[in-house]
């Protein structure tokens, strides 16, 4: 079968740098996988290369089967891969309930200048999208906070809101890079639930996470990137106890 997410050889230097090299990674429907290693190990490059940010320079990224990699990022998203970022990027001066509105046009193939303009379509499809734009922001816990400024939403909420944008596109695949950084151990608790009831809604999840008891916990699969290459592949057991993997984390903990 045909999986939702493959790369074959991906890889991407900057200047004399191998930031991410050779990665072969299948990523079945449903799954939560997990990309964690070091600092600079290329985490973040993997998920940009996948998201359309950069171009790689070898290899390929199949979703569904077809060729993405060197698409534009709003045609990636449309093919159903959405993503966070490691460092928020909201829009600040928007309320909450805007910033998800702005991700539904993003999806449909409408200039988000109507949103601006308000223009007759937009009006006709303003209830129907708001209502939707709720439902999401109930999904993550932020109906509440509908009219309020994005940027002076606590952090761990706009962690949240992040989310609850990326589920706007609609994905099949939602990629989160270190979606609990900064949070407290409540937070972290309340991020894993979270995560868990993204994969219930069907989606595959690929996670770039920091926290060990996180990754453990609620991962299916886990590559360890190191230097840009991948060392180990597999399910948390069998990364948890892998030499390599824990030479390369040597002086940080990787069991919970
Ligand atoms: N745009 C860029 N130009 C030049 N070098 C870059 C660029 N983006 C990333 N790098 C370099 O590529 C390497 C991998 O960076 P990347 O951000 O992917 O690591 P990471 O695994 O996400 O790290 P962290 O855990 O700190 O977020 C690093 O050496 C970084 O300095
Ligand atoms: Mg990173």
């Amino acid at each position: 079968m045909t999986p939702l997410l493959e790369t074959r050889g991906l890889s991407k230097t900057f200047g004399g740098l191998k930031a991410v090299q050779n990665v072969d990674l299948r990523v079945e429907a449903n799954r939560i996988v997990s990309v964690i290693g070091p600092n600079g190990a290329g985490k973040t490059t993997f998920f940009n290369c996948l998201s359309g940010i950069y171009r790689p320079d070898g290899g390929s990224i199949l979703l569904d089967g077809h060729n993405i990699a060197g698409r534009a990022p709003h045609e990636i998203c449309r093919r159903g891969l959405s993503r966070t970022f490691q460092n928020i990027r909201l829009f600040p001066e928007m309320s909450v309930l805007e910033n998800i509105l702005v991700a539904q046009f993003q999806r449909s193939s409408k200039s988000p200048l109507s949103l601006l303009l308000r223009s007759r379509y937009f009006c006709g499809q303003e209830k129907s999208h708001r209502e939707e734009a709720f439902s999401f922001l109930d999904f993550v816990g932020l109906a509440q906070h509908a009219n309020a400024m994005s940027g002076s939403l606590a952090y761990g909420l706009q962690r949240r809101l992040e989310i609850a944008r990326a589920l706007a596109t609609k994905p099949r695949l939602l990629l989160l890079d270190e979606p609990a950084a900064g949070m407290n151990p409540q937070e972290t608790v309340e991020m894993v639930h979270l995560i868990s009831r993204i994969r219930e809604l069907g989606l595959a999840v690929l996670l770039i996470e920091h926290h060990m008891k996180v990754v453990m916990t609620i991962s299916d699969e886990i590559l360890v990137l190191d230097h840009g290459v991948p060392i180990a592949h597999g399910a948390p057991e069998k990364v948890r106890n892998d030499p390599q993997v824990i030479k390369a984390y040597l002086g940080e903990e990787v069991a919970p």
